[in-house]
């Protein structure tokens, strides 16, 4: 049990590509059991390994109320398999403390992963669910991408940077649309085949 520090935007590790998981090792397991610790210490929804300094393919994720018992959801490897829909919300991260722009965002998702035991499984996030934001939010952590790069506004987005002190957006991070989408599938593309067949390997960083 150990609180770890997030990173803050502007740290390099948090625009790298994070490496797939060979081996759910003690190691892993206790990264993610403290990746919890930090997230619900945050009052975060989600957090993704790299956030904590790690370049692993790992977020954690908790959509519970307030009033309701802790749920978390852990992902090893994941990988979103569905996309369907589009919607604008308004988003945050741990990453960016205090500041939130509109992004837009796919309404639903189907996701694959590992558990915590390594165990695979698959889940659906319906649309309207703030599971399928987080999972598509986290998931970019992943591939170094963050969601100012999604804003809807690129000007609120400035303007936020501004009050809360945070370095600017550098000009070859300002992506449209269309150049986004083919970041973000040139990425997937050159992701190491699937986490199941993917047996002994290093144990990651
Ligand atoms: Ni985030």
């Amino acid at each position: 049990m150990a609180i770890l520090k997030i990173l803050k935007y502007g740290d390099p590790v948090l625009r790298q590509k994070s490496k797939e998981v060979s081996k759910i090792s003690k190691k892993i397991r206790t990264l993610i059991e403290n990746m919890l610790d930090t997230m619900y210490a945050a009052n975060g929804v989600g957090l993704a390994a790299p956030q904590v300094g790690e370049n692993l393919r790992i977020f954690v994720i908790d959509v519970s109320a307030e009033n309701e018992p802790y749920r978390p959801l852990v992902f090893v490897n994941p990988k979103i398999i569905k996309k369907e829909g589009a919607i604008c919300v308004k988003e945050g991260c741990l990453s960016f403390p205090e500041a939130y722009t509109n992004v837009r965002r796919y309404s639903e998702v189907r996701v694959k992963a590992l558990d915590i035991n390594g165990k695979p499984f698959v889940m659906d996030a319906r649309g309207g669910e703030l599971l399928a934001y987080a999972i598509q939010h986290e998931n970019d952590h992943l591939d170094g991408i963050l969601f100012i790069d999604h804003s809807r506004n690129i000007f609120e987005t400035t303007e936020i940077l501004k009050k809360y002190n945070l370095p600017q957006i550098e000009d070859d991070k300002l992506l449209n649309e269309e150049e986004l989408e083919k970041m973000i599938l040139e990425r997937e593309k050159e992701n190491p085949k699937p986490a199941e067949d993917n047996k002994e390997e290093a144990d990651g960083n």
